[in-house]
Parts: C-alpha cells; sequence; structure tokens
C-alpha cells in the first residue's frame, strides 16, 4: 500500500492526510473546492512547524511530508491510482452516499474503500458500492497528528483481510488500532455524547455553570479538557447530528439531545468553528473565555 486518497480537506482531511504523508506515503488530497485545498495545505504547513519548533520533526521531515501531498479538485483524477482511499467529507449522509458511488465508479477494483464518518452506518455506505467487503471506518480523532487512537469499523460484509490491511496500516502510523462492529455511534461516539449530553443537561438544570462542569471533569477525571469544551472544539452541530443518530438508532430516549444544545445549534453557537459555543473564541488567544449566555 503506497498510494493513498483523502477525499475531503476540512479539519479531519487535512490532519489524516498530514499524517499519512508524514509516514512516507503518497497523499492524493482531493476537495471540491480549490481554496478550501488552499486552506487545507497551510494549516499542514503551520502545524508541520509547531512539530518542528518543539523538535518532534526534523527540517528534511517537514519538506518531505509536503512534498508526498498532491491536491485534486477533481475525484476522478484524484483516486485513479489510489490502494485506499479515506473519505472525510462533511457528515452528512445524503453527501457520503453520493460520494461513495462516485468513489466506487472511478477508483482501482483493488482499492480499499475506508471512510472517516463518526457515527453514519459502515453497513449503509457500503450498500451502496459494488464491492461492501472492501468498505472499512476508519475513525481518526482530532487532532488528528496528536490523537494515537483510530477506531476502525467493520461493516457487517467488511472481509477479515481488509481489517487485518487496516489495522497494520494504522499501526504503521504510529497509531493504536481498536476494531469494533457496526452499531450507533460505533464505541468513541456511543460513550462520548452521552456524556457531554449530561455535562449540556447539568448546564441546563442549573446544576453548576460552564467552568464548574468543565474543572469537575477536568481535575476530578483527568480529562485534558472538560466536556462543554470539548463540545465546542468537536462542534455543536456535530454532537447534535451524533446524537440524533445514537436517539434513532437504538430507539431509547436516554440518547435524547438536551434541548439547550439544540438551541445554540439553531442559533448557530456552534463552538469553535463559529467563535461562540459554551465559550467565547477570539483569533490567537488561548483563554477560556465562558459566553456571555453562560455568565452568572
Ligand atoms: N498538529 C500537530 N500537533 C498538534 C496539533 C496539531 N493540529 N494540535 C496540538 N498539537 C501538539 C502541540 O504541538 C503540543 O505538542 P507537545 O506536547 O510536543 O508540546 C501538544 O499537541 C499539545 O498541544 P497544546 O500545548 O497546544 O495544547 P494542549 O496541551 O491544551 O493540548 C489538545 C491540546 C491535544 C487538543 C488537548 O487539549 C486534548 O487532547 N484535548 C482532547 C482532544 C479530544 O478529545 N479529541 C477527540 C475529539 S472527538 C473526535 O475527534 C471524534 C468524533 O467523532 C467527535
Amino acid at each position: 500500500m503506497k498510494n493513498v486518497c483523502v477525499m475531503g480537506a476540512g479539519t479531519m482531511g487535512n490532519g489524516i492526510a498530514h499524517v499519512f504523508a508524514q509516514n512516507g506515503f503518497s497523499v492524493s488530497l482531493v476537495d471540491v473546492s480549490e481554496e478550501q485545498l488552499k486552506k487545507a495545505i497551510s494549516t499542514i504547513t503551520k502545524n508541520l512547524d509547531r512539530q518542528a519548533g518543539k523538535g518532534a520533526i526534523t527540517a528534511e521531515i517537514k519538506e518531505s511530508t509536503l512534498k508526498n501531498i498532491i491536491t485534486h479538485a477533481s475525484l476522478a483524477k484524484g483516486i485513479s491510482s489510489a490502494d485506499l482511499v479515506v473519505e472525510a467529507a462533511t457528515e452528512n449522509i445524503d453527501l457520503k452516499l453520493n460520494i461513495f458511488k462516485q468513489i466506487d465508479e472511478h477508483a482501482p477494483a483493488s482499492c480499499i474503500l475506508a471512510t472517516n464518518t463518526s457515527s453514519i452506518s459502515i453497513t449503509k455506505i457500503a450498500s451502496v458500492t459494488s464491492r461492501p467487503e472492501q468498505v472499512i471506518g476508519m475513525h481518526f480523532m482530532n487532532p488528528v497528528p496528536v490523537m494515537k487512537l483510530v477506531e476502525i469499523i467493520n461493516g457487517y460484509a467488511t472481509k477479515k483481510e481488509v481489517t487485518n490491511t487496516i489495522v497494520d496500516l494504522s499501526k504503521q502510523l504510529g497509531k493504536v488500532p481498536c476494531v469494533v462492529n457496526d452499531y450507533p455511534g460505533f464505541v468513541a461516539n456511543r460513550i462520548l455524547m452521552p456524556m457531554i449530553n449530561e455535562a449540556v443537561y447539568s448546564l441546563y438544570e442549573g446544576v453548576a455553570g460552564v467552568e464548574e462542569i468543565d474543572t469537575v471533569m477536568k481535575l476530578g477525571m483527568a480529562h485534558p479538557m472538560g466536556p462543554l469544551q470539548l463540545a465546542d472544539f468537536i462542534g455543536l452541530d456535530v454532537c447534535l447530528s451524533i446524537l440524533n443518530v445514537l436517539y434513532e438508532g437504538f430507539g431509547n430516549p436516554k440518547y435524547a439531545p438536551c434541548p439547550l444544545l439544540a438551541n445554540m445549534v439553531t442559533a448557530k453557537k456552534l463552538g469553535v468553528k463559529t467563535g461562540e459555543g459554551f465559550y467565547k473564541y477570539s483569533q490567537g488567544s488561548k483563554d477560556l473565555v465562558v459566553s456571555d449566555r453562560f455568565m452568572k
């Protein structure tokens, strides 16, 4: 396995391209937007500079990583010689099904088709292709260059050899693979999202304020970020959509999203990406400032 195509150049896509390229793979990064592709290369360069500045990588590795990435605005061209495609487009089922139909049409017959979906059924995605046994979930965590886990999700039809290949590949990237099965939320989000939802309920019901909830979880449970800060980091729209997948998938009210979370998404207070969620974010500042809405 040498040629990897990463489909989608947003936060997850650029992180995935970065990690493959840094580990010697030829990466073709595909996005419909030329602007998004330029932004992705600039983000990768900035993150490589950060790693080089801290002595984690050499200047040569930085250069070779950037050389290993080419960008394409055409899906057909970008995947024409891929051994593996990792799809990291927006988390929207219709969009992903449409992309997978196109990937299946243009990718070489032996190519493995992986998706970085955080909650959409792998079996459903596989069902729109002619090769469901070669479709698998490869769920990276944000920020991809830092987080060690790759949650590997077997669809209903995924072949054992395909799983083994993706496990070995994840190890080559310096990651720790964990193989799980295809049920709503897999493992990561089945456990993470109810915790985040419960934190939002605690705020909604007035049990405690934003800072108190996050401090309890940071200092009491040694989490690097409290659940409300983490929700802002992931994106409140993403959290809401994953909770809805759990709620609908299991038909169990315990997964019902907190009305406050739904309200915040409607108000477009989505967290870091819109500049405000439970906290306010200003460019370049690392200070955590609670949003005015939640000030006591
Ligand atoms: N690229 C490369 N390196 C990066 C980076 C990036 N994008 N972001 C951070 N780093 C590096 C920094 O250079 C730094 O390196 P050193 O340890 O060598 O100094 C290290 O990571 C820590 O970064 P910072 O000092 O800037 O900040 P921090 O200590 O506050 O850590 C964090 C930041 C790694 C994001 C940490 O807060 C953290 O681990 N948060 C939780 C992240 C998490 O839970 N992610 C999963 C989200 S869920 C998901 O992704 C999937 C889903 O389906 C929803």
